[in-house]
C-alpha cells in the first residue's frame, strides 16, 4: 500500500465513488463466514468457496477486492489470510454490524437520501412505510441482526463506563431505551448492590428479560414496557440515555428529557451516552454517524457539545462534562438538573 503513487484527482473521486462497493464487499465476506475462517487457517479461494457453498471464481474476485483494502493477504500460493486489521471484523468484534449494515434491510434506504436531503422524510420509511423500531416489531429477523450490531460495540462502551464512572452509591439506575440491557447487565456485573429499571417498548423488554434471568440477575430489575414521550418510570437516582436522542430532532429529544427531568429528584442524575459532532469538516465515526441518523430517521441528528448544553438547559438540565470516547466513539455527558 505504501509504494503506490499519489492518487490524481479524478482518481481519487473514482475512489470515493467506489465506496458503496468496498462496504459492500466487506459486508459480503463478514455475512458469507470469510473473516472467521481465514483467521483460523489461510485457504485458497477454491478451498475456501467449497466450504461456504460458493462459486470459486467469484469468491476469489471478492477476496483479492479486500485483499486490496488491507483486510485480507494473500501468499505466494495464493492463500488468503485474515489480516490484523480484518481481525476487526471478526464475529465477536464488529462483524456483526458490518453484516446488518449491508444487509438489504439496511442497504435498501440509502438510494433515496437525495428525497430526504429535499424533504426531510426518512428513507427508512420511504422504502418500508413505517419508522424502523415499529418495523422491527413485526420482522424478527431483521430485528435479531439489528441487535446484534449494536451489541458489540454496547458491550464495549459498557465496560468503559464502569472504569470512569462510579456507582457505588447509587441505588436504581433507570435506563431509558435501554434495548436488550446490554449496559444494564455490564453495570449490575459490576455493582452488587446497584439495583435497575428497564425502559424499552413492549417487545423488547420482554426479550431482554429473558437475557437477565439466563445470567441471575432478574430480581435486581424492574422491567418496563411503555412510550419515553409518555410518562417514565419514577423513583432512580441515575437516568441513563444511551444513543437514544440521536435518533430524534431536538423537540423530540427535548420531550424524552424532560421526562427524564420529570421522572427524577432534584438530586438526580442524568448520564447520557452519544457520539459529539466534531466542529468542522472532519469525517469522524459520529460526522458520518449523523447522515445514517438522517437517512433511518429523517429527524434524527448527531449533536455538537454546543447543542447538546442547550438542549439540556431547555429540558431543565445543567451539562457537568463529558469524557474522552468510551470504547470506539461514544461519550459519557454528565448533567444535573438545574
Ligand atoms: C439506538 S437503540 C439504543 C439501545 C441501547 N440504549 C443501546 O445503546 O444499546 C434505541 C432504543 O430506543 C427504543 N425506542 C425507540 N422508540 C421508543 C419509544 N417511543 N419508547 C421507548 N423506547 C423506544 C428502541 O426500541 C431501541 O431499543
Amino acid at each position: 500500500m505504501t509504494d503506490r503513487l499519489p492518487l490524481r484527482p479524478v482518481e481519487q473521486v473514482l475512489r470515493l465513488l467506489g465506496g458503496h462497493i468496498i462496504s459492500q464487499a466487506i459486508s459480503t465476506a463478514v455475512a458469507l463466514g470469510v473473516f472467521d475462517r481465514l483467521a483460523v487457517e489461510a485457504m485458497t479461494a477454491d478451498t475456501l468457496a467449497d466450504q461456504l457453498d460458493c462459486r470459486a471464481d467469484m469468491l476469489k474476485r471478492l477476496l483479492t477486492v479486500i485483499a486490496g483494502e488491507g483486510l485480507l493477504e494473500q501468499d505466494f500460493e495464493d492463500r488468503f489470510r485474515t489480516t490484523n486489521l480484518g481481525g476487526e471484523l471478526l464475529s465477536d468484534r464488529l462483524g456483526p454490524l458490518a453484516a446488518f449494515m449491508g444487509s438489504s434491510f439496511q442497504w435498501r434506504p440509502w438510494s433515496d437520501l437525495r428525497r430526504t436531503v429535499r424533504t426531510g422524510e426518512s428513507a427508512f420509511e420511504l422504502a418500508y412505510g413505517t419508522d424502523m423500531y415499529r418495523w422491527m416489531e413485526t420482522h424478527p429477523d431483521d430485528a435479531r441482526q439489528y441487535d446484534r450490531s449494536i451489541d458489540q460495540f454496547t458491550t464495549e462502551q459498557a465496560r468503559a463506563l464502569v472504569e470512569v464512572h462510579d456507582f457505588a452509591n447509587v441505588e436504581r439506575v433507570v435506563d431509558i431505551g435501554g434495548g436488550r440491557g446490554t449496559m444494564l447487565i455490564e453495570l449490575l456485573n459490576r455493582w452488587p448492590n446497584l439495583r435497575a429499571t428497564l425502559f424499552d417498548v413492549p417487545h423488547v423488554v420482554t426479550s431482554a428479560k429473558a437475557r437477565f434471568e439466563r445470567a441471575g440477575l432478574a430480581d435486581r430489575v424492574e422491567f418496563v414496557g411503555g412510550d419515553f414521550f409518555d410518562a417514565l418510570p419514577a423513583g432512580g437516582d441515575v437516568y441513563l440515555v444511551k444513543h437514544v436522542l440521536h435518533n430524534w430532532d431536538d423537540p423530540e429529544a427535548k420531550r424524552i428529557l424532560v421526562g427524564c427531568r420529570d421522572a427524577m429528584g432534584d438530586g438526580g442524575q442524568l448520564l447520557i451516552i452519544e457520539g459529539i459532532l466534531p466542529p468542522g469538516a472532519h469525517n469522524t465515526t459520529t460526522r458520518i454517524m449523523d447522515l445514517e441518523m438522517m437517512v433511518l430517521f429523517g429527524r434524527g441528528r448527531e449533536r455538537t457539545k454546543l447543542e447538546f448544553r442547550r438542549l439540556l438547559s431547555a429540558a431543565g438540565f445543567r451539562l457537568d462534562g463529558y469524557t474522552a470516547p468510551l470504547g470506539h466513539f461514544a461519550r459519557l455527558l454528565t448533567a444535573r438538573p438545574r
